[in-house]
């Protein structure tokens, strides 16, 4: 592995309840930069929205990275979002060249409309600033079977790949590419990642339907506030939304 700090600090664990709580537990002990927890069973791991994060055991990545990105304001931590989506979406890509790779707003990673990653950011705030963030990532990496139940079909980098990919050199490159994502977002190099998250978002400028209000709606997506909120364009009019405001149709 060739970073800097990303990784540096690796701690493996067997069984863990969720890597971005054991993770969140290290910051009043001022873990430095770039720790890592990653386990390869979680009991209580987290999603979105209050979601459980289910994987088997011993087949799939499970980790958090602990950034202190204390030159980010509160009105910012979306910029953190987009550098490890597009992190996560550039180790994916990279394994699986003829497939396409897409990041479904605002941080679902996808393999032809499947979903094959997902990240947790919880982030600590200031008044002025970001004290501490996790960056939890979950990248289905073995497992080839899934239960049903899913709201998106999910799929893993084997069943996408007829090579044999270990988990430790994704995790690898994954690191590599999440510090010279993340070290160009601290040095304000901000538009080259908003451009790379533009090319790979999933439906960006096209035409689909969304669920909005209990309605479906044709949308098309214009791009992405940098507070985070999705811009859709919907009959001819821009509006915004939040993660809570808006569904992806199938
Ligand atoms: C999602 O798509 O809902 C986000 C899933 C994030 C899962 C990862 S697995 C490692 C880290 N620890 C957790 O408890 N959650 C994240």
């Amino acid at each position: 592995m060739n970073t800097l700090f990303i990784g540096k600090n690796f701690i493996h664990l067997k069984e863990v309840d969720s890597t971005n709580s054991f993770a969140s537990g290290l910051l009043s002990e001022q873990a430095p930069e770039g720790t890592v927890i990653s386990a390869d069973w979680q009991s209580a791991g987290k999603g979105q929205r209050n979601a459980v994060w289910k994987s088997n055991a011993g087949c799939n990545l499970m980790l958090s990275v602990i950034l202190y990105p204390r030159f980010l304001s509160p009105q910012k931590t979306f910029d953190l979002n987009r550098m490890v989506s597009l992190s996560v979406w550039e180790t994916v890509h990279h394994f699986l060249p003829d497939r396409s790779v897409n990041i479904k707003w605002p941080n679902d990673i996808l393999v032809d409309g499947k979903k094959i990653a997902g990240i947790l950011l919880e982030n600590q705030l200031e008044a002025s600033r970001v004290r501490s963030a996790v960056a939890g990532i979950g990248m289905n990496v073995l497992q080839k079977e899934f239960p049903d139940g899913f709201k998106r079909r999910p799929t893993s980098v084997s069943l996408e790949s007829s090579k044999t990919i270990k988990r430790e050199t994704i995790r690898d490159f994954l690191f590599e590419r999440m510090e010279r994502n993340y070290l160009k977002l601290r040095s304000g190099q901000m538009a080259s990642i908003d451009k790379n998250y533009l090319h790979a978002l999933y439906r960006y400028q096209e035409d689909a339907d969304y669920r909005i209000g209990g309605h479906v709606y044709k949308g098309r997506i214009i791009g992405v506030e940098r507070s985070g909120r999705l811009a859709l364009e919907i009959d001819q009019k821009l509006k915004y939304f939040t993660i809570k405001e808006v569904e992806f149709c199938p």
